[in-house]
C-alpha cells in the first residue's frame, strides 16, 4: 500500500539515491517518497542501467537530475559526488540500494564459485558502500547530521542457500556500515543498514528459489512480507530528522521473520504434509 499522506519530514533535505531500475525497485519507490516528504536529489545507477532501464521517467516525475556511475569504481563515485553538491548543495541524505551477483546470475553454487566473479560481488555490493563514504568525506559532501541508509538482507546472519556469494557481501556491507558510523557520529551523521524481507524486484526474482524464500518468509512473519514501498517509509523516517540517535545499527524491515521461530500457518502446514505422507 502506497502512502500518500505527506508529512514533509524531509522539507529541505537534498539526497543522493543509488539503485533506481524500474518501478518494483525499493530505490525507485525510496526516490518517490523522498519527494512526497519535500526532497530534492540526484538519481544513479550503472550506466548500462540508465540505458536499459526507465531512470528518465523517474527523474521527470521528481524533478531530479540523472548521473551515471559504476560503484565499483571510486573515480566514478568521486565525480557523482561532486555533480550531486553542485547540482542541489551538500547532502543530507544517502541511499545505497545496490546489488549485485555475477555468481548467482551463472548459477554458480557456494561451494563453486569464481573467485573473480565473488569478488565482483563483494566490490559492487558491498565495498561500494565504503566508496561513496569515503569519497563523500573526502570532498567534504555530507552535511552535519546527515543520514546514510544501505539495503541489506538478513542473509547476513543466517544462511540462505540461494543466496551463494551475497550472503558474504551482505554480511560486509552491514560491518561498513558499522565502521563508518562509528567514526562520522561526532558530526551527527547517522549510517545504518535496513534488512528488508524478501521483495518482487528485479534483483529479488534473479535469485534461483526466491519465490519459495518469499513464500516462506510471508508465512512465518507475523506482520507478513513488507513492500518496497512500506520499506521505502522506513528509509524515510531514517534520513528524517525524527531518528538522529539511531545509528551503526542493522534494522529488520521484515514483518517479524529475523524473530519468530515458526508460526501457526507453518504448523499446520507440516502437519498437514506429514498426514498426507502417513496415507
Ligand atoms: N528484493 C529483495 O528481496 C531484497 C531484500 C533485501 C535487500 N535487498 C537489497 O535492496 C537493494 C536494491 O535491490 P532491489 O531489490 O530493489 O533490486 P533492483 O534490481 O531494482 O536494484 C539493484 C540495483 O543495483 C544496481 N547495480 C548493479 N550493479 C551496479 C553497479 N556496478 N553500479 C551501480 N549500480 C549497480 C542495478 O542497476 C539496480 O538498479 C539491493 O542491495 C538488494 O540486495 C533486496
Amino acid at each position: 500500500m502506497t502512502q500518500n499522506t505527506s508529512y514533509q519530514l524531509l522539507k529541505g533535505k537534498k539526497g543522493l539515491i543509488f539503485g533506481a531500475l524500474d518501478e518494483r525497485s525499493i530505490a525507485w519507490r525510496v526516490a518517490l517518497a523522498c519527494k512526497r516528504e519535500g526532497a530534492s536529489f540526484t538519481l544513479t545507477n550503472a550506466p548500462i542501467a540508465i540505458r536499459f532501464g526507465a531512470l528518465d521517467q523517474l527523474a521527470e516525475e521528481t524533478g531530479s537530475q540523472v548521473v551515471s556511475c559504476d560503484v565499483s569504481d571510486y573515480k566514478q563515485v568521486a565525480k557523482l559526488i561532486d555533480a550531486a553538491v553542485e547540482k542541489n548543495g551538500k547532502l543530507d541524505f544517502i541511499l545505497h540500494a545496490v546489488g549485485m551477483s555475477p555468481n548467482i546470475r551463472k548459477g554458480n553454487e557456494y561451494s563453486q564459485l569464481n573467485y573473480k566473479l565473488m569478488q565482483q560481488t563483494l566490490e559492487i555490493s558491498a565495498i561500494s558502500l565504503h566508496k561513496v563514504l569515503q569519497a563523500s568525506v573526502e570532498k567534504e559532501a555530507l552535511n552535519d547530521g546527515a543520514s546514510i541508509v544501505a539495503l541489506s538482507y538478513i542473509g547476513a546472519q543466517r544462511v540462505f542457500s540461494k543466496y551463494s556469494d551475497m550472503n558474504d557481501a551482505k554480511a560486509l556491507l552491514e560491518s561498513i556500515a558499522r565502521n563508518f558510523g562509528s567514526r562520522l557520529g561526532k558530526r551527527g551523521i547517522r549510517v545504518n543498514t535496513v534488512s528488508q524481507g524478501p521483495t518482487k524486484t528485479s534483483a529479488g526474482s534473479g535469485i534461483g528459489g526466491f519465490d519459495a524464500m518469499y513464500d516462506f518468509a510471508e508465512k512465518l512473519s507475523p506482520l507478513g512480507n513488507p513492500t518496497a514501498d512500506e520499506c521505502a517509509d522506513y528509509c524515510v523516517t531514517l534520513f528524517s530528522d525524527l531518528s538522529r540517535k539511531v545509528t551503526m545499527q542493522n534494522l529488520f524491515h521484515d514483518g517479524g521473520f529475523s524473530t519468530n521461530g515458526i508460526s501457526e500457518e507453518l504448523i499446520f502446514e507440516l502437519a498437514e504434509l506429514n498426514a498426507a505422507k502417513k496415507q
